[in-house]
């Protein structure tokens, strides 16, 4: 694992978003698997601002979301399409047919999962994918306890999810109690991984990934295990995490 410690949530929003860039740049059909919530924001941010100044190009990327409520249709404000649509895709030239985001409306999830691994085969796997972390040690929805073995499945959210999650929505009530998600499998064939992680709520979840036990319980400590993981952490996130931690 490598720390990256910066100072604050502009700095670690521009180096994820150099990270991706120079992926992009080295190989302009990159695959990129891509994260949703509040963390990436930012960097998305500073991605289309690297577009406008035409230092990177979406024409041939293609990308892979890590997850999608289950039950909300893409037209849904809520739903992670409508958020990747808004934040990212519709201010870049990346192409429709290249976007590739779970259907939180099917009415067959095993299908719907068995192709989306499928897909990210065919296109010789992720090169670089972009993790957020919850308070809890989640990536993706893999909640506390779910096999490191799976694959891209439907996953119950943990209610500490569903709590966190209800500031987006009108009431905890409205929070979609399960979500389809890429796997832990999925996740660690990715070749490049980033994760980000700012804010002190964030501190245990880090400290426990770096330094704990690799256990099901943390789903980000397996991160452990994978050749390449960078962690771009604030000050505040890494306020547990020892010195000596590089
Ligand atoms: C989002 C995702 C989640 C989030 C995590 C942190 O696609 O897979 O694992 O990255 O819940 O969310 P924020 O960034 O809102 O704190």
């Amino acid at each position: 694992m490598r720390i990256i410690r910066v100072d604050n949530y502009d700095e670690m929003s521009k180096k994820a978003a150099d990270l991706v860039a120079s992926q992009m740049i080295l190989k302009h059909n990159s695959v990129l698997g891509l994260a949703t919530g509040d963390t990436p924001i930012g960097m998305y941010k500073e991605l289309i601002k690297l577009y406008n100044e035409k230092k990177i190009d979406f024409s041939d990327v293609r990308s892979f979301n890590l997850d999608e409520y289950y039950g909300i249709s893409k037209e849904n404000n809520q739903s992670y399409y409508y958020y990747m649509m808004n934040n990212l895709f519709n201010h870049v030239n990346m192409r429709k047919e290249n976007i590739n985001i779970l259907d939180g409306k099917t009415d067959n999830v095993a299908l719907e999962c068995l192709n989306y691994e499928k897909r990210i085969k065919e296109v010789g796997g992720i090169d670089i994918q972009v993790l957020g972390i919850g308070v809890n040690g989640h990536i993706g929805f893999n909640e506390p306890n779910v096999n490191f073995e799976s694959e891209t499945h439907l996953v119950d959210l943990d209610q500490k999810t569903i709590e966190s999650n209800s500031r987006f929505f009108k009431s905890i009530e409205e929070v979609p109690k399960s979500a389809l998600s890429m796997g832990i499998k999925t996740i660690m064939q990715s070749k490049v991984i980033v994760l980000l992680a700012n804010g002190e709520a964030k501190a245990e979840a880090i400290a426990k990934t770096v330094n704990g036990k690799i256990c099901p319980e943390v789903q980000a400590s397996i991160l452990q295990l994978h050749n390449n993981v960078n962690i771009i952490v604030d000050k505040a996130a890494a306020k547990l995490l020892k010195s000596s931690d590089k």
